[in-house]
């Protein structure tokens, strides 16, 4: 026998190296505070069903509590060879209050142990990313409300299409990160499930009462089915699906503002604290903080397929290869907490400059399908409506005018159709007003749906 944890049936002690490469304390002590939370909720149930006495009850938990506090002062004596977070909090607590120390993993294995921590711990962390969620959909909802009116150019293939509001385009934005707070309140469910008591695999012999645990922990139910309860890790690679979704949404407004504080668009400002200088270009203002956030998109990708690739062919019930989770989960957390936040702390600091998003959406012929609509209402063909509005466009290239800019005799050359009305549908204020509906882009509009996006937030 050797003096590891399970080393009863062992003749030899672990090798140096293995003993190294199987340990996973170096990254699983991030757990610490939960395994703690985890193991008082046990011993507390294990009293509760008389497998316990409340003396050692009391000891256990005393001894685990100042464990917490070693652990937050930074004086815990983590140890390698003690393989993981749970024997390294176990060993220590039988060092403090004796052989009491030792009851404490009664019908309960690492295995269930484990699955428990990391849902305790990341049902702590969703609830902190909803938070910044929240944050940023009211950054964006308030950006939007200021910017019902201010009209910019609309793209399709990121060429000038038809004119929008800044606005809208900001609560197009929302829309998408509204999706993710769904889709992370939805994962969040299939998090709160209590694992304790599918022990290694099978279940306990001893007359626990997993409605105990489930409570004390403040999970939703106990989980179903012992075998799943150890293995299942279906909730973290859903969290880190909503966590690709969530950072390519990020990414793809990165990659707008990125465009717009180029001094080819020149639509927004951000304010300097979110951007760095050139070592050696002294004008550059580089808008480093949504190049980031797009740049990070990359790693969650990652830990998605690591995840998935993970669980693809692990047959029941617990296997090593699950220690493999944690890391590509935290580091997801990470990611998603550090982007989020700046994120949030950054969009309510935009600034539009109108004027510039206002030429730019009369530069493109923006309200050419205005025109066309015009030409319809009075009755031409929408095909027939379409080319005319193609050869005044034409013109308007080969003389450097805006349709809005031409004279009434210049846009009757190619319709006689056309009368001096038109020019109130080819202004840009014309233009937005009229797609006057919900989820369209008039001004009145956007303002409705800022309202209605702050009642639905505040209804989540
Ligand atoms: N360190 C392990 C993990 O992260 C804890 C569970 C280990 N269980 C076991 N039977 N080896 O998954």
């Amino acid at each position: 026998s050797t003096n590891q944890s399970w080393g009863g049936r062992f003749n030899e002690p672990t090798d140096a190296f293995v003993e190294r490469f199987t340990a996973s304390v170096g990254f699983d002590q991030r757990l610490a505070q939960h395994d703690i939370r985890g193991s008082i909720a046990h011993a507390t149930m294990l009293a509760r069903v008389g497998v316990l006495d409340d003396a050692e009850r009391d000891a256990i938990i005393d001894g685990l509590n100042d464990i917490a506090q070693e652990i937050e002062a930074d004086t815990f004596p983590w140890s390698i060879s003690l393989e993981d977070v749970h024997m390294n909090i176990e060993a220590r607590l039988t060092e403090k209050i004796g052989i009491v120390g030792k009851k404490l993993h009664t019908g309960r294995s690492r295995n269930d142990q484990i699955a428990t921590d990391i849902r305790l711990f990341l049902r702590d962390e969703i609830d902190a990313i909803e938070a910044e969620l929240v944050r940023l959909r009211e950054g964006l909802i308030e950006l939007a409300a200021n910017h019902a009116d201010t009209i910019m150019p609309g793209f399709t293939h990121l060429q000038s299409a038809q004119p929008v509001t800044f606005g809208h385009h900001l609560l197009a934005w929302q829309e998408m990160v509204a999706r993710d707070h769904e889709r992370l309140l939805d994962c969040r469910k299939r998090v709160n499930v209590m694992p304790l008591g599918a022990a290694a695999l099978a279940g306990t012999t001893y007359p626990i009462d997993r409605h105990v645990s489930t409570e004390l922990l403040g999970f939703d139910r106990p989980a179903e089915n012992s075998l799943d309860a150890v293995s299942d890790r279906d909730f973290a690679i859903e969290f880190t699906a909503f966590a690709s979704t969530l950072l390519m949404h990020l990414s793809r407004m990165s990659e707008e503002l990125v465009l717009w504080t180029s001094a080819q668009f020149d639509f927004i400002d951000l304010p300097d604290r979110f951007c760095t200088g050139s070592s050696i270009m002294p004008q550059k203002k580089n808008p480093d903080v949504p190049e980031l956030v797009r740049g990070k998109t990359g790693r969650v990708y990652g830990h998605l397929m690591s995840l998935l690739t993970l669980m693809k062919s692990q047959p029941l019930a617990y296997n090593k290869d699950n220690q493999e989770d944690k890391e590509p989960l935290f580091d997801t957390l990470d990611t998603v907490k550090g982007s989020l936040r700046a994120f949030a702390d950054m969009i309510p600091a935009v600034e539009a400059k109108a004027d510039n998003m206002y030429a730019a959406a009369r530069r493109g012929f923006s309200t050419a399908t205005d025109l066309a609509d015009y030409l319809v209402r009075k009755g031409v063909a929408f095909r027939d409506a379409h080319e005319i509005v193609g050869q005044s466009v034409a013109h308007g290239i080969r003389h450097d005018k805006d349709l809005s800019e031409m004279s009434l005799d210049e846009l009757q050359q190619f319709s006689d159709t056309v009368e001096a009305d038109v020019f109130d549908i080819l202004t840009l204020e014309g233009s937005v007003a009229a797609r006057n509906h919900i989820g369209g882009t008039a001004p009145d509009q956007v303002r409705a749906a800022a309202q209605r996006a702050r009642d639905a937030l505040a209804t989540m």
